[in-house]
């Protein structure tokens, strides 16, 4: 086990390269198996959900050749297997997709139920619902979720709820299926584009992504291609939040200005001067952070993966900030910690009402999951002294080489393996 000591106190400033994006890669990873082919995808961040999706590939009887660091080629031409083994499914909630990408070529598929940060009930009845939708019987036995289809047609779904995951899934059974499907009131997220665009790139007829009715026409078949995953907006989100915490000047490369929008509106009118290039933005603040009000929402609302980092910077703006969280149930577990830190904020139900402090004090703090775990890193950042980060395993899921990526912009910042008898003792 590891954990982040920081000391924090320095700006970060200077430049960096943003990753692709994760809740991309983990459905165009599973996508490939649609093609019988090869691949060649390019941009895929070196995190340990791609990489557990990479293995999943593998274990079903892909080959997988790493091109680069962030380039893999994947045949998925000899895959054997439609079942995924539990221990990696229960890794990242993402390995739902495997379900739709081998229900859509093989007509059955098995995945142990999902795993991921925890942030409230995850209910996958939408994913189902579609696949039940397109033929598909589903079936939940000892944890594990079965799904099989003599064969699939197309259909009309609506959505009860506005679901990134269950548009993907419904999207990945469909492009194969017979006829046409239309799905309805679907999440419009740029990952759900840039899926879109990959299954086109295969042959697939896909159109709609981006707005909130999908249509796809069934082909009979997908062949492989080579594809460039989009930069990660909430990787580059994230960095954004560290340069205004720490009231420093960062350039982000590799990012679509676009995708940042609900973002960047939020951190000017919070104070902060941005700057937008072709795929590249510069962010920096000079002056006192103001007070907002944020609800987050399906996009182009502003993103519930941005709200734990967010929230640790508003506890430091001047004045009243209210956070309204409109996603999750239960997406503010981190904010104990910020009050370690000396952070004046309520939180009750999915509201947090965040009175402004002057500053935030080093403490030992915890990464309750993923973004959480990212915001702690900021607010240690901002806080002048020592604080140590335990389970930064969640951290290591969605950010690529974090550490160094702070280091290079000038955080003090250390990656400390915590001895096997010590770890245990702090479990
Ligand atoms: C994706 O999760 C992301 N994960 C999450 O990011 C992100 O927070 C979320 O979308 C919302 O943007 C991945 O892409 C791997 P949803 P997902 O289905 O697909 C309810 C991160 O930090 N719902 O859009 O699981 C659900 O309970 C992660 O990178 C149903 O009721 O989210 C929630 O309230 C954390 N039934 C809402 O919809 C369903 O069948 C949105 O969930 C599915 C969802």
């Amino acid at each position: 086990m590891e954990k982040f000591v920081i000391r924090g106190g320095n700006p970060l400033q200077g430049d960096v390269n943003i990753g692709g994006a994760k809740n991309a890669a983990v459905a165009i990873l599973p996508a490939t198996i649609l093609a019988a082919d090869k691949c060649l995808i390019e941009n895929l961040p070196c995190i340990s959900d791609v990489m557990a999706s990479l293995q999943i590939l593998s274990e079903l009887g892909a080959s997988i050749r790493m091109v680069s660091r962030s380039t893999y080629e994947i045949d998925t031409t000899h895959i054997i297997s439609t079942e995924v083994s539990n221990e990696l499914s229960r890794q990242m909630r993402a390995s739902y997709y495997f379900l739709g990408a081998l229900l859509g070529r093989f007509g059955a598929g098995q995945v142990a139920m999902p795993g991921g940060c925890n942030l409230g009930p995850r209910p996958i009845d939408q994913h189902l619902k579609a696949f039940a939708a397109l033929g598909a019987e589903d079936s939940v036995e000892y944890g594990q979720i079965h799904v099989k289809a003599g064969s699939l047609t197309g259909s009309h779904v609506f959505f009860d709820t506005v679901s990134v995951g269950a548009t993907m899934n419904a999207m990945l059974a469909a492009v194969l299926a017979k006829g046409t499907t239309v799905l309805e009131n679907v999440a419009r997220e740029p990952h759900i584009v840039d899926l879109a665009n990959f299954l086109n790139m295969m042959g697939a007829d896909v159109r709609g992504a981006g707005t909130d009715v999908i249509k796809i026409h069934g082909v009979q078949k997908l062949h492989g291609c080579d594809y460039s995953v989009i930069p990660d907006q909430i990787e580059a989100g994230s960095y954004m939040v560290g340069a205004a915490i720490t009231k420093g000047d960062v350039t982000l490369h590799n990012v679509i200005p676009k995708h940042m929008e609900p973002i960047t509106a939020k951190l000017r009118a919070a104070g902060c001067e941005i700057w937008e290039y072709d795929d590249a933005l510069r962010i920096r603040r000079t002056g006192e952070l103001c007070a907002l009000k944020i609800k987050t929402m399906p996009h182009p609302g502003f993103p519930t993966d941005m709200q734990p980092l967010m929230t640790t910077l508003l506890s430091l703006a001047k004045g009243t900030s209210i956070v309204t969280e409109g996603i999750w149930e239960n997406r503010f577990r981190y904010v104990d910690e910020l009050i370690h830190m000396g952070a004046n904020i309520r939180v009750d139900g999915q509201v947090a009402v965040i009175e402004g402090v002057q500053e935030l004090h080093p403490a030992p703090l915890r990464a309750t999951d993923l973004r959480a775990g990212a915001a702690m890193v900021m607010a240690a950042l901002a806080a002048n002294g020592v604080s140590e980060i335990d389970e930064t395993i969640h951290i290591e899921r969605g950010y690529e080489n974090i550490v160094e990526k702070l280091q290079q912009l000038g955080a003090d910042i250390r990656r400390v393996e915590i001895p096997a008898h010590a770890a245990s003792r702090a479990m």
